[in-house]
């Protein structure tokens, strides 16, 4: 795996000068907006939505990663398409129909990924694989940035893997949670190519550098 993709989690950014941390870390060599949507129901955190990312969408060319912690989810999701997302991904528990939201979400102009609590199925791949574009395994409970990086994460993600090259598709394979530079080698060894990192880039003192010795390390994997 040659080309990764570091995607800083804006949970952690300063909400009060938003617009500048996102053109800050996207300056300091980062691919793409992870945007984290809670509700207060299917996750105990409540944070932002589609206004704030029709904000931030002309701020950069970066794609904008649409997370959405949030139960229901089909009527949200073209007010985040018309407001800029490029990739909305969602979990299955927070749908009552799966093959429905997914093509919801691929009829909006938008890239559909499934994520994966910590003790979900990857059998939710079994019949959606053919027609989503993103993975994500999440490697913490959802719900809050900080968090310690569960290491049964790994093994989830080489299942996630083998089942994706498999496919033969393009679908890209994210992980969320407890990223940091001294972790994020073994989780690209993992079969990880999309990195979400929140508080390891916000919560540091120099973005650029620790993307580049986030890159560093994924350049030795
Ligand atoms: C957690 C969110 C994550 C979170 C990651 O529910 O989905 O994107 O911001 O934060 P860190 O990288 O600090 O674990
Ligand atoms: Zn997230």
């Amino acid at each position: 795996m040659s080309t990764y993709r570091i995607a800083p989690s804006i949970l952690s950014a300063d909400f009060a000068r938003l617009g500048d941390e996102v053109q800050s870390v996207i300056a300091a060599g980062a691919d793409i907006v992870h945007f984290d949507v809670m509700d207060n129901h299917f996750v105990p955190n409540l944070t932002i939505g589609p206004l704030v990312c029709g904000a931030i969408r002309p701020l950069t060319d970066a794609p904008i990663d649409v997370h959405l912690m949030i139960e229901p989810v089909d009527r949200i999701v073209p007010d985040f398409a018309k407001a800029g997302a490029d990739i909305i991904s969602f979990h299955p528990e927070a749908s009552s129909h799966i093959d429905r939201t997914i093509g919801l979400i691929r009829d909006n102009g938008c890239m559909p990924g499934l994520v994966f609590n910590p003790a979900t199925p990857l059998s939710y791949l079994d019949w959606t694989l053919d027609k989503i574009d993103l993975v994500l395994i999440m490697s913490v409970n959802p719900g809050f940035g900080g968090q310690r990086f569960i290491p049964a994460a790994l093994d989830k993600l080489r299942e996630a893997r083998r089942r994706i090259d498999g496919s033969g598709r393009d679908i890209w394979l994210q992980v969320d949670g407890g990223v940091k530079v001294d972790n994020i080698a073994e989780i690209a060894r993992a079969g990880a190519d999309t990195l979400v990192a929140g508080s390891a880039i916000f919560g540091s003192d120099d973005y650029a550098a620790t993307i580049a010795a986030m890159r560093a390390r994924l350049a030795e994997v």
